[in-house]
């Protein structure tokens, strides 16, 4: 049996306080959901510690957006992960379509940012997925095997036991625009294919997310597929109540 994770990128939205009502009403609201459910919520960096002190001991989890690629040094303005896992943080969102977009990464630097993770114990929730234009041509399944094998095939087996896996289509990012159920497992059934070309029967407890305008609308058409094992969710996951819903939808 795979995780379900409903995990919740909150991008750089809310007030550090803000963000502490919101942790302190996804705690609460996680209590009346079935336990098999976890729950993840990805804040901005200055709101991690105080984040942290809410869901301690709590079934909910927390995630950085994004880490550094270096250990540390003079590299002003980044965050290594080492200072994310002394706060206590689990997960650690890499490869977000924004950050690839806007921030230029690639696999090269996704690579460094992974094995920094996994050097200090924080399990990366890799992100993948395609442009409107590449699914348009059709090229969608080549996409993701591309970001799978130059970041996922470099893994030795222990690491990728670890790892979570998005698939975003950047074309259903806070587009309202979803991937139907069906497009959704087509794909994911394919990911899984290609992670077991490499790493076999291991792929099968990848627990691989879905991850553009999902909602409490859609969320239970969409992981009641196979190759489906939760959501990463943004917008709506900045109202406690819908993400709680999106959890409830499983
Ligand atoms: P939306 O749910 O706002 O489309 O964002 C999805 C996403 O990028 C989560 O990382």
């Amino acid at each position: 049996m795979r995780q379900k994770i409903v995990a919740g990128n909150w991008k750089m939205n809310t007030t550090p306080m803000e963000g502490v009502e919101l942790a302190k009403a996804v705690v609460a609201g996680s209590r009346n959901v079935d336990k098999s459910v976890n729950f993840i919520v990805a804040p901005p960096f200055t709101h991690l510690s105080e984040v942290m002190k809410v869901t301690r001991g709590t079934g909910v989890a927390v995630s950085a957006q994004n880490c550094a690629a270096e250990a540390k040094g003079a590299y002003t303005g980044e965050v290594s992960a080492a200072m994310i896992a002394s706060l206590g943080v689990e997960y650690v969102i890499l490869g977000h379509s924004e950050r690839r977009e806007y921030y230029g990464e690639t696999s090269e630097t996704l690579n460094k940012k992974l094995e920094q993770a996994y050097a200090n114990n924080l399990i990366p929730i890799y992100c993948i997925g395609e442009k409107l234009e590449e699914r348009e041509a059709g090229k969608h399944f080549d996409v993701v095997r591309s970001q799978i094998e130059e970041v996922v095939f470099n893994l030795d087996t222990d690491r990728f036991a670890k790892l979570v896996i998005a698939y975003e289509p950047v074309w259903a990012i806070g587009t309202g625009k979803t991937a139907t159920a069906e497009q959704a497992q087509e794909i994911h059934a394919y990911i899984r294919g290609v992670l077991r070309e490499k790493f076999g029967d291991a792929a099968n407890d990848t627990v691989i997310l879905y991850g553009g305008s999902c909602n409490p609308s859609n969320a239970a058409e969409l992981f009641s597929k196979e190759d489906v094992d939760g959501g990463l969710i943004g917008g709506a996951s900045l109202k406690a109540d819908d993400f709680i819903a999106i959890g409830e939808s499983y």
